[in-house]
């Protein structure tokens, strides 16, 4: 059910932990599976993600998905990171059973939450990215409506 990429990523994620001082925090969570999920940023003054960690309390989907979001954002500008999507995550990953879509979109939004934080800290608009959500569960109920 599982691709190889995934279950390596589930059992030995990379960039587990917390950064002290990080340039932005960004928490989200899921409440219809109670998931949550932190990711720590550290940017340096050109705007480039320094490193990234993260901390998930949820599913094996979501603990890959987190790590593999952040591998995919060091050494990516802040434009850059903000355009990865759920679905580059993914594809990533091998791809994730449908079921699992919704914990890759929980990485998505731990970016942008943290990337919002950074903004904010520092008094920064970064184009295209929009105040982040603290459940999930809603933005899925819009896609649903479109
Ligand atoms: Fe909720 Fe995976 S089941 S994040």
């Amino acid at each position: 059910m599982y691709t190889d990429k995934v279950m390596d990523h589930f059992m030995n994620p990379r960039n587990v932990g917390e950064i002290e001082g990080a340039s932005g925090v960004g928490t989200v969570g899921n409440a219809k599976c109670g998931d949550i999920m932190r990711i720590y940023l550290d940017i340096d003054e050109n705007q480039v993600v320094r490193d990234a960690k993260f901390k998930t309390f949820g599913c094996g989907a979501a603990i890959a998905t987190s790590s593999m979001a952040t591998e995919l954002i060091i050494g990516k500008t802040v434009q850059e990171a903000l355009e990865l999507t759920n679905k580059a995550v993914m594809d990533a990953l091998g791809g994730l059973p449908p079921v699992k879509v919704h914990c890759s979109l929980l990485a998505e939004q731990a970016v942008h939450a943290a990337l919002w934080d950074y903004a904010q800290k520092n008094n920064l608009v970064i184009e295209g990215l929009e105040p982040p959500v603290e459940d999930i569960d809603e933005l899925e109920h819009e896609e649903d409506e479109e």
